[in-house]
């Protein structure tokens, strides 16, 4: 893919379809991937919160499942950013892919970064917003996800191998953290 913006949807650690289990084998990706961990925390459980984690589906494969929760409206002005690094010695050190969706008010991230990587595939496994124009607000909630996966579909056709981390913050009344790594090789033929 000739792109060099940031939107690459790198292991967006999200969320896909039952079929997806399926459907690696037939993709035309030549690597494979496995979640390895996630984790979440936020500085003020009465504002906002939630809880990550991985349920084994068989032969070293994981999905995520957990739930998100705002005890407020999002504000416009809570800003958010992705950042996604690399290991290639097995976790030791990180260094930044060029992938990362800078930091940026957190509805504009919704409306892009969201909405083009994260919306389709999250459908079916979560209450996640579903939009078609622009979302305006996220009312305070609870969002639960279950059982979620990542689609491949839109990804590169050739990822190195190594242990991605992926890191969502925001910044501003709501100050969330959701870190996932993920392990990532050349499928054997
Ligand atoms: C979600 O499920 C519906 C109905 O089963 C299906 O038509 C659709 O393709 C699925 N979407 C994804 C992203 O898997
Ligand atoms: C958490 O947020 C609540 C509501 O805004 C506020 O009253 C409280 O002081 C905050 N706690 C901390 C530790 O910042």
């Amino acid at each position: 893919m000739g792109r060099k913006s940031g939107m690459l949807p790198i292991l967006i650690l999200v969320m896909c379809c039952d079929s997806i289990m399926g459907g690696l084998s037939r993709s035309k990706q030549t690597w494979t991937y496995r979640i390895r961990s996630t984790r979440m925390a936020t500085n003020n459980e009465s504002v906002a919160g939630g809880e990550t984690h991985l349920e084994r589906e068989g032969r070293g494969d994981y999905t995520m499942s957990g739930y998100l929760y705002f005890n407020v409206d999002v504000p416009k002005d809570v800003e958010a950013e992705v950042n996604i690094y690399r290991s290639n010695d097995g976790g030791a050190t990180y260094k930044l892919e060029p992938y990362s969706v800078p930091r940026s008010g957190v509805y504009q991230t919704m409306n892009t970064f969201y909405k083009d990587m994260i919306m389709p595939s999250a459908a079916n496994c979560s209450n996640f917003p579903q939009f078609e124009d622009k979302l305006e607000l996220v009312a305070a909630q609870k969002f639960t996800y279950n059982k979620c996966l990542l689609s491949t579909d839109g990804f590169p056709t050739y990822l190195p191998d190594g242990i991605y981390k992926f890191e969502l913050k925001s910044f501003g009344l709501i100050e969330l953290f959701f870190e996932a790594l993920v392990e990532v090789t050349q499928k054997t033929f």
